[in-house]
């Protein structure tokens, strides 16, 4: 089985979901259950033996080890974080504490139940770590893409916290063996997104009648891909990725975040068109930018492509198309999220530590 952290969360319960259509390997899902983590997101895994949620602290050391004891995951594939750069402008305690000490008391823990293994157990155990294309920080317009080998240069509270992860992911791989794998990627969208992030926020804002913020000029150039694509990336790089390497994960789909927007009103004008006649895209606001706003994220993902033979599903066209009808058919899911109810989801069913 493996370990997965965070996998009530946007990407982490995709990754879930996905696992466990394509394959009967179990899966224990430690995830604090902080306003990002929705178990609702995992109804349709209620009743699923193969899924063991328990709800925790990647902090909480004795709780990882008593895990990692019982459960004997062959991997731990870490997703959990504060992940809003917004909110960590607002204040970074919990990003530091989760995204930093927790990795670190993620990272001790796995340690020592690796150390602990029988030789053939210790060299196929992998310890992945998800990371950003946010850690190399800004590109300037004409710039060639990140490659993995771009320095470190994070520019906000959430990707100074992620670098800092990052760096001791690499260091206990470095100073004590332990077979760790970092990605890399660029900004996902796709079902289950929180919708405080750019492409939900403006598809459950149009649909209210609601004005569309966009930061600044909206210029700023983000490279997105769809969810479930990096899921494939994250299997791809946990069966075949060469311990202590990173892989950027990402689609070559660059685009400024006021055509991101463009594009979900059109699509709505599509499919949902307003009731008076009018675009979505008159809803569209200029308001005061994100302060120290990275202007420019672009991945160069070749190294996986090439190295380990992994391509994206999606075009940026298909999934953006696919994206908005998930959220028109899922207002009840969307629903929830805006009055709270999501967090009163009864959690009966599942083992509380
Ligand atoms: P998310 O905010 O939607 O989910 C994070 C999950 O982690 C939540 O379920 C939350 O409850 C859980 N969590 C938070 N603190 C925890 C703790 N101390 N212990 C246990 N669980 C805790 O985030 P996401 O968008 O799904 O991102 C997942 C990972 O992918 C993060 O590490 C993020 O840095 C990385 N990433 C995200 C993107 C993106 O576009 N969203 C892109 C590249 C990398
Ligand atoms: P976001 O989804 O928060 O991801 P990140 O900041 O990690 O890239 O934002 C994506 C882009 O959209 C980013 O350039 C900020 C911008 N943005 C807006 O213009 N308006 C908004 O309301 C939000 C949430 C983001």
């Amino acid at each position: 089985m493996i370990l997965v952290t965070g996998g009530a969360g946007f990407i982490g319960a995709n990754f879930v979901l996905d696992w466990l259509a394509l394959n009967d390997e179990p899966v224990i899902n430690l995830d604090k259950l902080t306003y990002a983590g929705n178990l609702e997101t995992l109804a349709s895994l209620q009743g699923d033996a193969r899924h063991v949620f328990i709800q925790g602290d990647i902090g909480d050391q004795s709780l990882l080890t008593r895990l990692l004891a019982d459960h004997r995951p062959r991997a731990v594939i870490h997703f959990a974080a504060e992940s809003h750069v917004d909110r960590s402008i607002q204040g970074a305690d919990e990003f530091i504490q989760t995204n930093v000490v927790g990795t670190f008391r993620l990272l001790e823990a796995v340690r020592a139940h690796w150390a602990s293994l029988p030789e053939a157990e210790k060299n196929a155990f992998r310890f992945l770590h998800v990371s950003t294309d946010e850690v190399y920080g800004s590109l300037a317009p004409d710039a060639p893409a990140f490659t993995e080998n771009r320095a470190y240069e994070p520019n906000s509270p959430y990707s100074a916290s992620k670098a800092a992860s990052d760096h001791l992911v690499r260091a206990w791989h470095h100073t004590h063996g332990l077979p760790v794998l970092t990605t890399h990627c660029s900004n996902n969208y796709g079902p289950y997104h929180f919708p405080e992030k750019l492409i939900p926020l403006m598809i459950v804002n149009a649909l209210a009648g609601k004005p569309l913020p966009v930061y600044g000029d909206g210029m700023q150039v983000r490279d997105w891909l769809y969810v479930k694509d990096h899921c494939s990336a994250i299997r791809r790089v946990l069966e075949t990725g060469a311990p202590g390497e990173t892989y950027n994960v990402g689609g070559w789909n660059e685009k400024p975040n006021i055509e991101i927007v463009h594009a979900i009103c059109a699509l709505l004008d599509e499919l949902r068109p307003r009731a008076d006649g009018a675009s979505y895209a008159t809803q569209i606001t200029h308001v005061k930018d994100r302060p120290g706003h990275d202007r420019r994220y672009a991945v160069d993902a070749r190294k996986l492509e090439t190295e380990l033979g992994w391509k994206p599903a999606e075009t940026f066209e298909t999934g953006i198309r696919k994206t908005v009808i998930w959220y028109l058919e899922h207002t009840e899911w969307v629903a929830h999220v805006q009055s709270g109810a999501y967090r009163q989801w009864v959690t009966s069913h599942y083992e509380v530590a």
